[in-house]
């Protein structure tokens, strides 16, 4: 099989890093980023790395980095995009400190602007080299069941379950403006997870995500593109 290039956000740790491990060792090229260099160093040792420093938030830096890519490669597969936050008070999903009380002006365009905004950059600056993909590019979208609009019936986490649910829609767009390019654009949740967001109780090991995650990314068919997909494979409500 042709060796595939994918792009992964947030792979310092957690979700992202197992993603990107996990491509590694089936013999990807792996371009991961992540905010310090330090941390994708020891990725190099698992297979053919392309480290790049990027901070999800900054604009302009995303920018560079895709123009850069733009000249390095000569197509891009997948865009796996894993760096998310939870609330500016608290990494972690359950600690439910993000109330009307709390919630201010900082955390939620933060928050948006690294689970929402951030996904819908790195896709607008990265589309020619998805386009080029051989079997079709792939915009991976990481989502999360808190974004479901339909199921939200606890109080508080504003920034996050908002960021995820505008993620969701932008992800409908996307599947709609790209089709024509042939690139397939999806919402997926990795499950809970046990990382620094979801905590040691999770139910699943980030090594189990990533695995399920390249499965289902794998069997995407363009008439996949637009869908929310749970951790199975399945559809997550809206
Ligand atoms: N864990 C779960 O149960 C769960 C459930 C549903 C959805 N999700 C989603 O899955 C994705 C991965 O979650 P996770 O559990 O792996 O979270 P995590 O363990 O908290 O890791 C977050 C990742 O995002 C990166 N990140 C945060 N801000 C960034 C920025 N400004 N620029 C670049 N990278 C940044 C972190 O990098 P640093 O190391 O530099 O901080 C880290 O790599 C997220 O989108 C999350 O919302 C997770």
């Amino acid at each position: 099989m042709t060796q595939r290039t994918v792009l992964v956000t947030g792979a310092s740790r957690g979700v992202g890093r197992a993603v990107a491990e996990a491509s590694l060792r089936r013999g990807d090229r792996v371009v991961a980023t992540g905010r310090r260099s330090s941390d994708l160093e020891p990725l190099a040792a698992l297979g053919d790395l392309v480290p790049r420093v990027l901070d999800v938030g900054d604009e302009a830096a995303i920018m560079e980095l895709g123009l850069a890519l733009q000249k390095e490669l000569d197509h891009l597969d997948t865009i796996f995009n894993c760096a998310g936050v939870y609330s500016l008070q608290s990494k972690r999903w359950d600690n439910r400190r993000t109330s009307l009380e709390t919630v201010t002006d900082e955390e939620l365009v933060h928050v948006f602007r690294i689970n929402a905004v951030a996904p819908m950059l790195l896709t607008r600056v990265l589309r020619p080299l998805l386009a080029a993909s051989p079997s079709g590019g792939r915009v991976v979208n990481l989502t999360s069941l808190l974004g479901s609009v339909s199921v939200k019936d606890t109080p508080g986490d504003y920034a996050y379950c908002a960021s995820k649910a505008a993620l969701n829609i932008m992800t409908r767009g996307l599947a709609a403006e790209l089709a024509g390019d042939g690139i397939i654009c999806v919402a997926v949740t990795p499950g809970w997870v046990r990382t620094e967001m979801g905590g040691a109780g999770a139910s699943l090991a980030p090594e189990e995500s990533a695995s399920r995650l390249l499965a289902t990314t794998d069997s995407l068919t363009r008439a996949d593109s637009g869908r929310l997909i749970d951790e199975h494979g399945g559809d997550l409500p809206w």
